[in-house]
């Protein structure tokens, strides 16, 4: 033991002092699954999608980029604090639109994830308002409550979605954010709603972008999941409409799911303020933030993505699977829906995620007595049934469901 060891008074051991975390419900699940043995478990915990063999294969696009990039890439010198600008240039009109795309209003950055986008877009709030509070619709994706308090933001909730009828409960939302205050933020999800794959129509749409503009709250708008609905555009078209009627919004995206990148951690945030500069102060101040957080983002995964944004053939093949991707999840639905009658409103929602009437202890029931695993709140991924254990996952449903479970 050195001098300066034993010097070190006891009562500063300041990690003793911590508290204990649990893993939260996702990751407790994640290992539960990977060290449990049984060969016809089902796998519809996190959300990560799954082909009719269960495999997360590397996309062919992504895979073809890879290799391109490793012939061509001659340094790993650090690219910029902003990420890859030509990345965010070539995404911007994919989840933005052409004309939003080129307006200066709209301001563009690379972060590590979706997640970084939303941590981003937080501080950004919390510098801007401190006072802001965030309206986040009951139930939303849990990480979503630690991602905008970890940096002091108030979270309320309104209603969003009754789990026993599956109804989107638009006008409850409605009266509830009444008590929203100017400048406060309304947290969307663009499509494919995590965890119940419920959207608004897009008449719904146009009310809450009235709402915005005639209370003044800001929209902040998560589109992880676009294309995984209906498709690129149609995924992305009501929140675009929303966007031309508020003079200001952030927009996180995610290149996780859609170009299947998850662990290469790739998102891009976008601002749109009230004038090109306002914008660029603000994408000035989430460098800043990021500067201290994490320098700089990681540029394997938009490396990839510019590559195969620069060649149409390799965007044509991206789409492609994507599309396959997007029918293989409906054709689960509609099947899902068809093997369960009380289930029919699984086939009109869109994306991974379908939010079942199920007890937390039904839940459990199923992981430990049939090996099939959901989230702890009954929401499963779709993407991980296929034809072969949809019909086990059906029958082995069904009773607890009639049970109201
Ligand atoms: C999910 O909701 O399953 C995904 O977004 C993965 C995650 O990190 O929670």
């Amino acid at each position: 033991m050195t001098a300066d060891a034993l010097a070190y008074p006891t009562q500063t051991r300041l990690f003793d002092a911590l508290d204990d975390q649990p893993l939260d419900a996702m990751l407790t699940l994640l290992r539960q699954l990977r060290s449990d043995p049984r060969t016809d478990k089902i796998d519809l915990g996190i959300g990560v999608y799954g082909d009719e063999a269960g495999r997360t294969p590397v996309m062919q696009a992504v895979r073809q980029a890879e290799l391109i990039v490793a012939e061509a890439q001659t340094t790993k010198a650090y690219v910029a604090a902003e990420g890859d600008a030509r990345f965010i240039a070539l995404l911007a009109p994919i989840v933005l639109g052409a004309a939003r795309a080129a307006d200066e209003r709209y301001c563009g950055m690379q972060t590590p994830g979706g997640t970084g986008a939303l941590r981003l877009a937080a501080e950004l709030i919390a510098r801007a308002n401190p006072e802001a509070r965030v309206w986040v619709g009951a139930p939303t994706w849990v990480n979503h409550y630690s991602l905008m308090r970890s940096v002091g933001l108030q979270v309320l909730e309104h209603p969003f979605f009754d789990q026993a009828s599956q109804a989107v409960l638009f006008d409850e939302m409605i009266s509830a954010l009444d008590a929203a205050r100017p400048g406060d933020v309304l947290l969307l999800h663009a499509c494919c709603h995590n965890p119940t794959g419920a959207g608004f129509t897009s008449d719904q749409w146009r009310t809450i972008a009235d709402l915005c503009a005639r209370k003044g709250l800001l929209p902040l708008i998560d589109i992880a999941y676009q294309g995984m609905g209906h498709g690129l555009e149609d995924d992305a078209a009501d929140m675009r409409a929303l966007l031309d009627a508020v003079p200001e919004a952030l927009i996180t995206a995610s290149c996780s799911k859609n170009f299947g990148l998850y662990r290469e951690r790739l998102g891009a945030l976008w601002i749109k303020g009230s004038n090109a500069q306002a914008s660029l102060r603000a994408r000035a101040n989430c460098v800043k933030v990021g500067r201290s957080m994490w320098s700089m983002p990681p540029d394997h995964g938009a490396s990839i993505v510019r590559t195969i944004l620069e060649s149409p053939e390799l965007t044509a093949s991206w789409q492609t699977e994507l599309a396959i991707m997007r029918t293989r999840i409906n054709t689960m639905r509609a099947e899902l829906a068809k093997a369960v009658p009380q289930l029919a409103s699984v086939a009109q929602q869109t994306g991974m995620f379908a939010l079942l009437p199920l007890s937390r202890e039904a839940v459990t029931d199923l992981r430990v007595k049939h090996g099939i695993y959901m989230i702890e709140n009954g929401r499963m991924n779709i993407a991980g049934l296929t034809p072969e254990n949809l019909p086990r996952f059906a029958t082995t449903l069904i009773p607890y469901l009639s049970k109201g479970e």
